[in-house]
């Protein structure tokens, strides 16, 4: 969707947006598979209301990027804008035990830059890519931990009130891979608590996961980690490596061979491609276990 209407570009200067248009939503995601749509880019948490004002007086669809790590976003001139908060200077600041933090920060830096500064607790995440404001919205976790645990504050702006809102720890649910956060609140800041510990320990636990990620997922290669949530007490990347689908492909768009959970884009993977290759091993696992997974990945369609 391209943004033309020289009112409209006006508009979004003054509120300090910046347009990049027609951006390729592949540039944008690990996946490296996405149509093609104009990009708003958010400098001041401030501007968001009126920029969603703007859109909506516009008739402009839209959907929020975070780092792109676990989505998958279909083919071709996409019929929504998309909007990406730039991330802010410093992103992290630390105050005692507590880190606040912007959410557009990467999230493998934060944890590198607290552990460098004694604050522990969320060496299972390293090697997770993504933003913090992702992680949080998902409740990322790996290796016993999840970033919920950690969080005190978040600030966001939420699709009911339209307001930039600061919400308790206690507010919010945080579910394995799931938050009670509306599909449409934007996360803008959070603050973590977190364990002192001394860099040395920390870095210890750091290579572990580090080394337990490099012997059990396909680090080097496109992909949005995991595609299914695992059901209650089992593993779907198990259950799909039983059924020997390792390796199985639609175009470019391949099970892994070293984690069958994780679906790679080989080369020029399209989404539909893909989203053919996710419909297909779900369908099987199905069959075979009686067993619906359900989809890990956010998929835009
Ligand atoms: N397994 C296989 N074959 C495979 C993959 C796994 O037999 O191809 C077996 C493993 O040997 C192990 C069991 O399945 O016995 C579980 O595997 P793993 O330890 O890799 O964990 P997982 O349940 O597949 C989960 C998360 C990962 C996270 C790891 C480590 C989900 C869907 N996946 O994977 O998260 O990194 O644990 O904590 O929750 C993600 O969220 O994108 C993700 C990758």
């Amino acid at each position: 969707m391209r943004i033309e209407d020289p009112k409209f570009v006006a508009a979004l200067a003054e509120l300090d947006i910046e347009l990049r248009s027609a951006s390729s939503l592949t540039e944008l995601t690990s996946l490296s598979i996405g149509g093609v749509t104009d990009l708003l880019r958010i400098k001041k948490h401030e501007s968001i209301p009126g920029l969603l004002s703007l859109l909506d007086s516009h008739d402009v669809p839209h959907r929020f990027l975070g780092g792109g790590s676990n989505l998958l976003v279909s083919d071709g001139e996409l019929p929504w804008v998309v909007l990406q908060l730039a991330s802010a200077d410093p992103d992290v600041v630390l105050e005692g035990n507590f880190a606040q933090v912007d959410a557009a920060a990467d999230l493998g830096r934060t944890v590198t830059y607290c552990a460098k500064h004694d604050l522990g607790g969320m060496e299972g995440l390293i090697g997770v890519p993504g933003t913090v404001g992702g992680a949080l919205r998902m409740n990322a976790g790996a290796y016993g931990m999840q970033i919920g645990s950690y969080v005190r504050e978040v600030k966001l702006h939420r699709a009911g009130t339209r307001r930039i809102e600061i919400l308790s720890g206690e507010q919010i649910s945080f579910e394995y891979r799931h938050t009670s956060f509306a599909p449409d609140d934007m996360m803008l800041a959070v603050k973590l608590e977190l364990p002192s510990k001394p860099y040395k320990e920390i870095l210890q636990g750091i290579r572990i996961c580090n080394e337990k990620r490099r012997s059990s997922q396909p680090l080097g290669q496109k992909s949005a980690g995991c595609i299914f949530k695992n059901p209650p007490g089992a593993s779907a990347g198990r259950m799909i490596d039983e059924l020997g689908l390792k390796g199985l492909s639609r175009g470019d768009a391949r099970v892994s061979d070293r984690h069958a959970n994780f679906f790679v884009n080989a080369g020029k993977a399209s989404a539909k491609d893909m989203l053919g290759l996710i419909a297909d091993v779900r369908e099987r696992v199905h069959s075979a276990f009686n067993v619906e997974l359900e989809h890990e990945v956010v998929i835009w369609a």
